[in-house]
């Protein structure tokens, strides 16, 4: 890395080749850790009093779930949003300036920089509030937080999504995928960034703040990297039977800058360490940001797309943003997307009738299944996943417990599942997950005179 440092080409011409960066070396990455930690301890004292940020600032902000309720992490969100503008675009063009040797350049840096707080799914998983009881909230109203979210709680105790939001048929898959859970366990689904929205050929930077650790983090495909990826629509993500490979998970430590192409397959942790993870995100474009077709044509839901000049921010103008319109910049994806997707097969055999408890079904003869290390049972109401251990068959149901993504994806480590959307590890002996509150029901495999059967 360090050889690479004044030569900015070279480290363009990488990133551009799908190379993830992590960089230890930019000049004031302490001064902005202590301006980011500034806003955040702000919030804190506002929204949960003094004592709680004093706290808080004795155990570490990797450690803000022990003492910060995750109810009231929507209006710390909101209050950093607020004041945050200008500490973070300083940052996305001082630390490209220094680091990318862009200083002479002129380039574009998105509007939508923010800071992403995410609890550990343990916390988060006890949130009582939905995706329609969030959209409710009135954020603002951050010095009444407790009246704020009981008034929601009164008016809306469920977990359907908000009428609005309902009523767009395109989030039907979305809904799906999201809203089994509240809103502060959900996790965007692997993706990348042109499926959103974002421009083609960006560069994406993660500042670690607290606890970006290896099991905590963005992690990555590189292997998809320049494949052609198909995704579901709506729910936006690699279709269900692509066959993810081994992730790569980085540690981002406190102060340092992950830097990527965003056409890397790319999603965050469940978060099964027990810290928060707290990261400053930005995006810049050293050309002028162009779109994907698809996206132009057909997904909804990206924000409006606000940039800046570099040489604005330089001279602290933060007003002079401008939008770029997405449909008059259509650039082309190229190269990149000319593989064919990587197809996931696994065995499936089909019941023709429904799972009942308290039965035998028979699977088939052992010397069939004895080459596959997983294979699925398909019946009309529920599908089961079977792992073979040697010589031995587990049977498990088939769907992550943390948004109803098919296991049969999820790649194999000891005796444990790992799935590939967010690498929730779930024990397919036990059910056990790395997440107390998430189980998987397992079932039983028998064997008689070299025939499998499973019993429920
Ligand atoms: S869907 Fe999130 S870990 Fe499985
Ligand atoms: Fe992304």
């Amino acid at each position: 890395m360090s050889n690479l440092l004044n030569n900015n080409q070279a480290i363009l011409k990488n990133l551009k080749k799908g190379e993830i960066i992590l960089f230890d070396s930019f000049s004031k990455s302490k001064d902005y850790i202590a301006l980011i930690e500034n806003i955040i301890f702000s919030g804190i004292s506002e929204i949960a009093g003094q004592d709680s940020a004093d706290e808080i600032k004795s155990i570490g902000l990797d450690n803000l779930h022990k003492v910060f309720p995750v109810d009231y992490k929507p209006f710390l969100d909101n209050f950093i949003a607020k004041n945050i503008r200008k500490i973070s675009l300083d940052f996305s063009v001082e630390f490209s300036d220094e680091v990318l040797n862009l200083k002479d350049d002129e380039y574009y840096i998105y509007d939508n920089v923010e800071v992403r707080i995410n609890y550990p799914i343990n916390e988060a998983i006890n949130s009582t509030l939905s995706f329609s009881d969030y959209t409710k909230l009135d954020l603002n109203n951050y010095k009444n937080v407790d009246q704020e979210i009981d008034k929601i709680k009164k008016h809306n105790n469920n977990l359907k999504m908000a009428a609005s939001f309902n009523e767009r048929p395109q989030h039907k898959e979305k809904e799906k995928y999201f809203d089994k859970i509240p809103y502060a366990a959900r996790r965007s689904a692997p993706h990348i960034d042109i499926w959103y929205g974002h421009p083609i050929e960006s560069l994406n930077l993660w500042f670690g703040v607290a606890g970006c650790t290896k099991e905590n983090s963005v992690f990555f495909y590189p292997d998809a990297f320049g494949s052609k990826l198909k995704y579901i629509d709506g729910r936006i993500a690699p279709i269900d039977n692509y066959n993810f490979s081994k992730p790569y998970c980085p540690e981002i430590p406190k102060g340092h800058t992950l830097i990527f192409n965003p056409m890397n397959l790319h999603s965050t942790h469940i978060g099964t360490a027990n810290k928060t993870r707290i990261s400053l995100v930005g995006r810049i474009n050293t050309q002028y940001p162009t779109f994907s077709k698809t996206f132009v044509n057909g997904i909804y839901e990206a924000e409006p797309s606000i940039w800046y000049n570099s040489s604005d921010i330089r001279n602290k103008k933060y007003d002079n943003s401008f939008e770029i319109n997405r449909g008059d910049n259509v650039g082309k994806v190229g190269h990149l997307l000319e593989e064919q997707s990587s197809i996931n097969i696994v065995k499936k055999i089909y019941f023709d009738k429904k799972l009942d408890a308290g039965k035998e079904y028979y699977v088939d003869e052992k010397k069939q299944l004895i080459d596959e290390n997983k294979f699925q049972l398909v019946f009309t109401n529920t599908e089961i996943l079977v792992v073979r251990k040697e010589n031995n068959f587990y049977a498990i149901g088939s769907k992550c417990p943390h948004s109803d993504v098919e296991l049969n994806q999820g790649f194999i480590e000891d005796e444990n599942i790992i799935c590939p959307h967010h690498l929730l590890k779930i024990n397919y002996i036990t059910g056990d997950t790395s997440c107390t509150k998430l189980k998987v029901k397992t079932y039983k495999i028998k064997e008689n005179n070299s025939k499998i059967f499973l019993h429920t």
